[in-house]
């Protein structure tokens, strides 16, 4: 084993190669549709998710080790056979790691809206994003974002009419609200409870490819 490299936490999904693409049986044992949680945070909502649809596969994408360290725990604790963190950078994960057209739904929930101007450039949703997302999702595949940030949602509104006047495949669907017929069994994050608790309006938008 290389000196860098660490042994995998249980519930933590580890390419065995980071250059190359994987596909959803090479994540999880059952060929269920594979979901993404980009940015999962605490994952509050992806284990809630896999509860919920144990016919569906969650992978978490998070940067930061102690988080992915706590999700795992959390998983292990559980007993879910359908929910795994991968510790790795979103965009590159999307781009090279998983396989063209093999995530049927990819939520992004509560991102760092980089406020200041000269950020901007560091927001995640942008043309190159949307190309990747539009490869990496099933010819269905949904797109799912929350911000409690009225300008990032503008901004991603913006982004993604931008990319359909350029021959981009999005349309947006409607999401209806809690207790709305149709409404999607979707649980709040960390995030969202936290800003929900400070007054704050969550904006959300859905895409399908
Ligand atoms: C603002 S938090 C939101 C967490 C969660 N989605 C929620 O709503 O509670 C953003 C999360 O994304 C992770 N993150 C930010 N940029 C990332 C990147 N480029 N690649 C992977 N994870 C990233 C952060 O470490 C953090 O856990």
């Amino acid at each position: 084993m290389p000196a860098c490299a660490r042994t995998p936490e249980p519930c933590e999904f580890m390419p065995d190669d980071f250059f190359r693409r994987h596909s959803p049986d090479d994540i999880f044992p059952h060929n269920h549709p594979l979901e993404i949680d980009l940015g999962c945070g605490d994952g509050t909502f992806l284990i809630e998710m896999a509860q919920h649809y144990p016919e569906r596969n969650f992978l978490g994408v998070e940067r930061l080790l102690g988080r992915v360290r706590g999700v795992c725990k959390r998983i292990q604790a559980l007993g879910l056979t359908n929910a795994k963190v991968l510790r790795l950078e979103s965009q590159y994960t999307l781009e090279w790691l998983l396989a063209k057209h093999s995530v049927s739904r990819l939520h992004l929930l509560c991102p760092d809206p980089w406020p200041k101007a000269r950020h901007h450039k560091r927001r995640l949703v942008q043309q190159e994003f949307l190309t990747i997302l539009e490869n990496v999702l099933t010819p269905d595949g949904e797109f799912l974002f929350k911000t409690d940030h009225p300008e990032y949602f503008e901004w991603v509104c913006e982004e993604m009419d931008t990319f359909a006047q350029s021959g981009g495949k999005f349309s947006q669907l409607p999401w209806p609200a809690d207790g709305e017929q149709d409404a999607l069994f979707y649980p709040k994050t960390d995030f969202q409870r936290h800003w929900e608790s400070q007054g704050k309006t969550i904006h959300r938008l859905r895409y399908q490819r």
